[in-house]
């Protein structure tokens, strides 16, 4: 049985539902933002940016709901005979994440904002703009909010790059410690 709560060698069911869905969720932003920018105006074009909106704005409440979860748990250490520099990189890649994860949709928050565009989540919820209407500040936010997905395609590189080295060539326990129902090995 599989425990809610984080122990000191696995992530609990909380941490991996919150990993692999907000891992979902960015992989399909990144594909609907990209998508959506080079298609022609059109009816399509506007219901594509209506749900990488909603979608972007549930990641966010999502990360904040992750970085408590993760305050009011024990996260498991990296194993001990891991390289400094190793350790230091992944826990560098770690933050890295969790400040894009806060940032991009902030500053797509910040593109509709300085639009004023009405945002409505889903349909379901109402949410009001951040910032006064205006033009540059929108180009600004637009420059950050491309410039932010190049980091998140560098950093993700690594971060997969890092857990498939450690399950098929290092072979330890770190990718299975996210997977559902396996046990260390
Ligand atoms: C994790 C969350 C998000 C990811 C991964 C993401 C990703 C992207 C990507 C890859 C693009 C295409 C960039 C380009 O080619 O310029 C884009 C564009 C855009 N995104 Fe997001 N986005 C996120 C959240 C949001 C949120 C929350 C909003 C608004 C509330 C938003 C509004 C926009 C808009 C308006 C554009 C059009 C770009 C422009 O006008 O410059 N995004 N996003």
């Amino acid at each position: 049985m599989m425990q809610i709560r984080n122990s000191s060698s696995r992530w609990g069911a909380g941490a991996q539902l919150l990993h692999w869905l907000m891992a979902l969720g960015i992989a399909t932003a990144m594909g609907l933002g990209w998508v959506m920018v080079n298609l022609p105006m059109g009816a399509l074009k506007f219901q594509l940016y209506a749900v990488h909106k909603s979608l972007g704005i549930t990641l966010l409440a999502l990360v904040m709901l992750r970085l408590v979860w993760r305050w009011l748990n024990t996260t498991p250490p990296l194993p001990g005979q891991l390289p400094r520099h190793e350790r230091w990189l992944a826990h560098g890649a770690h933050r890295a994440l969790y400040a894009l994860m806060l940032l991009m949709p902030l500053s797509g928050y910040v593109i509709n904002s300085a639009a004023n565009f009405p945002l409505n989540v889903f349909g379901l919820v109402q949410i009001p703009n951040l910032t006064p209407e205006s033009e540059a500040l929108g180009e600004w936010a637009s420059r950050i909010h491309l410039a932010l997905f190049w980091g998140f395609v560098l950093v993700l590189a690594g971060h997969i790059g890092g857990a498939l080295r450690h399950h098929f060539i290092l072979r330890d326990d770190i990718l299975r410690r996210m997977l559902p129902g396996r046990s260390p090995r």
